[in-house]
């Protein structure tokens, strides 16, 4: 299908991704997990600006976990040198594609260098109007959530005032829509902590495809396959 045929039949507003293989990539080549993770940011650049094509809203990529500090250092100091790096150089990638980065996650728990380059991120891309990528780093669900309800709870918030709503808007981006489309590379079929509150009606693509080479024609294949997807959402259509 091409471009104009995906967006002329609706694309998703919210789609997520969990990046997974890229240990799996490397090792297959006889190299370190960490050429993996190299490779990775590539496919992600790749697919980020194939969704900004598509006219997607919102894009959000699972780059860190809450539990990914369980590996061993090496890796975990590449990846945060990784994130750091990228967002320091690609001012002008976000700009040509008119993309506003964003964060979900503890963002107290990084490294203060980690901190201060996406706070810089999403100052110099906050007037960018195409789409927004979430960028999840150390991200857990559980933890997003926890910390929205001591929010709540922070705020003097009665329990009859607590609704979903209430809720959705304790998380680390009050605005961000639910999950349309969750998408997972790399042969696993779980959400590893990702997006539980948002995923609530989120239609889900698992591939076996590893990270590093998903690309565009894959991508709109899924968003091709979205659209087939029958979305009730509880309800019986045409009644
Ligand atoms: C996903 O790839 C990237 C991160 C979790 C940062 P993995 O590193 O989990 O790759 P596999 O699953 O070991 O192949
Ligand atoms: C999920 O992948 C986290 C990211 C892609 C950042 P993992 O590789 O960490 O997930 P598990 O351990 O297989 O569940
Ligand atoms: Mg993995």
């Amino acid at each position: 299908m091409t471009t104009e045929e995906i967006i002329a039949r609706g694309v998703p507003e919210h789609v997520a991704i969990i990046m997974d293989g890229n240990g799996r990539w490397a090792k297959k080549r006889g190299l370190p997990r960490t050429a993996g993770h190299k490779e990775g940011l590539t496919s992600a650049k790749k697919i980020v600006a194939a969704a900004a094509k598509l006219g997607i809203k919102y894009v959000t990529l699972y780059t860190f976990s809450t539990e990914n500090w369980k590996r061993a250092q090496e890796e975990v100091g590449y990846l945060m040198g990784l994130i750091k790096g990228h967002l320091r150089a690609e001012f002008e990638f976000y700009k040509k594609n008119g993309i506003r980065v964003e964060h979900i996650g503890n963002i107290d728990g990084l490294p203060e260098d980690v901190k201060s380059e996406i706070i810089n991120a999403k100052k110099d891309t906050e007037h960018f109007t195409g789409t927004t990528c979430v960028l999840a780093i150390n991200y857990g669900s559980r933890d997003e959530i926890v910390r929205g309800v001591k929010k709540i709870i922070a705020s003097g918030t009665g329990a009859d005032s607590v609704t979903e709503d209430l809720i959705s808007q304790s998380l680390d981006i009050p605005s961000l829509p639910p999950v349309d489309l969750m998408i997972r590379t790399g042969g696993e079929e779980r959400l590893s902590n990702f997006l539980l509150w948002q995923c609530a009606y989120a239609e889900f693509i698992f591939t076996d495809t590893l990270w590093p080479d998903y690309n565009e024609e894959e991508f709109f294949d899924d968003v091709a396959k979205y659209q087939q997807r029958n979305r009730r959402f509880g309800a019986v259509p045409n009644q």
